[in-house]
């Protein structure tokens, strides 16, 4: 009796730490350039089935070379053929039912080249959004014209893909809201910011009538000269209908007048 009660004790004294929760080894940090990276993950004890390596809830295949799975069965390691700022983050190695343990693959903050310049509509809403790579997520300040921008009735700011106020919402954009744009991309881990900028423009509502009531106006004084034009031209027709019958009448006048100059001379 007593001895079964030892070993239950004793199976439950060795099965307890298998399911304890396991430690990260080091975590690896992205460099621009880097060839690969190492993650490897530490396992105190079991590690008896083959892990499977997770990232953003995806099994990760041996495929192609770009993954390779080396280490013990209590050290596991992957390795990263060729990583980009896009393979930061956090990695998991799945013992079966028995553990996980994460390793953070970290990477200093970018912000990807946004459009230079844009356009809105006063009364529309301006929607800009700041994406950031890197990992741990960062945190975005936006300034206007070098003003910090905080959150209010018509400024809104959202997380965007994990990163803390990476998009900026201003709904009924207004004249005074034109301006340079720029996205501070903060990161604690790193104490370092990647920034951007663009330019915001905002545009009449009604800007396109301006053209269509100046072609409309062309188009009443084409009217009016083409009309003064032809009444004009009836005018003329109608004169020299009038001289033409007059000529006659009007020579002989002339010709008495002639006359009567040269009698003068
Ligand atoms: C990545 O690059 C940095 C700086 O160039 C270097 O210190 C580090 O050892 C490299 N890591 C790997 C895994 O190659
Ligand atoms: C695994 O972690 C334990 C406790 O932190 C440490 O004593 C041991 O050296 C580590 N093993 C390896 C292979 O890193
Ligand atoms: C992973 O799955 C969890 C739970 O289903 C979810 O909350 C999380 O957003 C997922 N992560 C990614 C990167 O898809
Ligand atoms: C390990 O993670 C998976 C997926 O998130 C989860 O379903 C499982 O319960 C975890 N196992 C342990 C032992 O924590
Ligand atoms: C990995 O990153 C997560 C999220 O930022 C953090 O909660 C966790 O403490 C980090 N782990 C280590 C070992 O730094
Ligand atoms: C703008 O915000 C950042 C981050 O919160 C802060 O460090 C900085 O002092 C602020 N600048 C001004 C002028 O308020
Ligand atoms: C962060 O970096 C700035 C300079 O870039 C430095 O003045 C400051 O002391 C640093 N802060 C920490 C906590 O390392």
């Amino acid at each position: 009796m007593d001895n079964i009660y030892f070993i239950t004790i004793l199976v439950a004294f060795i099965a307890a730490p298998l399911a304890r929760a396991e430690n990260e080894v080091g975590g690896s940090i992205f460099y621009f350039g880097n060839k690969t990276a190492t993650l490897s993950c530490n396992i105190t004890s079991g590690g008896s089935t083959p892990v499977t390596w997770y990232f953003q809830n995806t099994s990760l295949k041996e495929t192609g070379d770009r993954y390779t799975m080396t280490g013990t069965p209590s050290t596991p390691v992957l390795e990263i053929k060729k990583p980009t700022r896009d393979d930061a983050g956090q990695y998991t190695a799945n013992f079966g039912t028995t553990a996980n343990c994460t390793v953070n693959y970290t990477a200093a903050p970018l912000v990807l080249d946004m459009v230079k310049s844009m356009s809105v509509e006063k009364d529309d809403d301006l929607d800009i959004v700041c994406d950031i790579r890197g990992y741990p997520p960062a945190e975005v300040v936006w300034q206007r014209n070098g003003v910090n921008l905080t959150e209010s009735a018509l400024i809104q700011l959202r997380d965007y893909n994990g990163h803390i106020n990476a998009q900026l919402y201003i709904e009924d954009v207004q004249y005074s809201d034109e301006g340079t744009y720029t996205c501070i991309a903060y990161s604690h881990l790193f104490n370092s910011s990647s920034t951007k900028s663009l330019v915001v423009r905002v545009k009449n509502p009604i800007a396109w009538v301006w053209p269509l009531i100046g072609i409309i106006v062309e188009i009443v004084l084409l009217g009016i000269v083409i009309f003064i034009c032809a009444k004009l031209d009836k005018r003329r027709a109608i004169r020299a209908d009038f001289n033409d019958t007059n000529q006659s009448v009007g020579q002989g006048h002339g010709g008495a007048r002639k006359h009567g100059g040269d009698k003068h001379d």
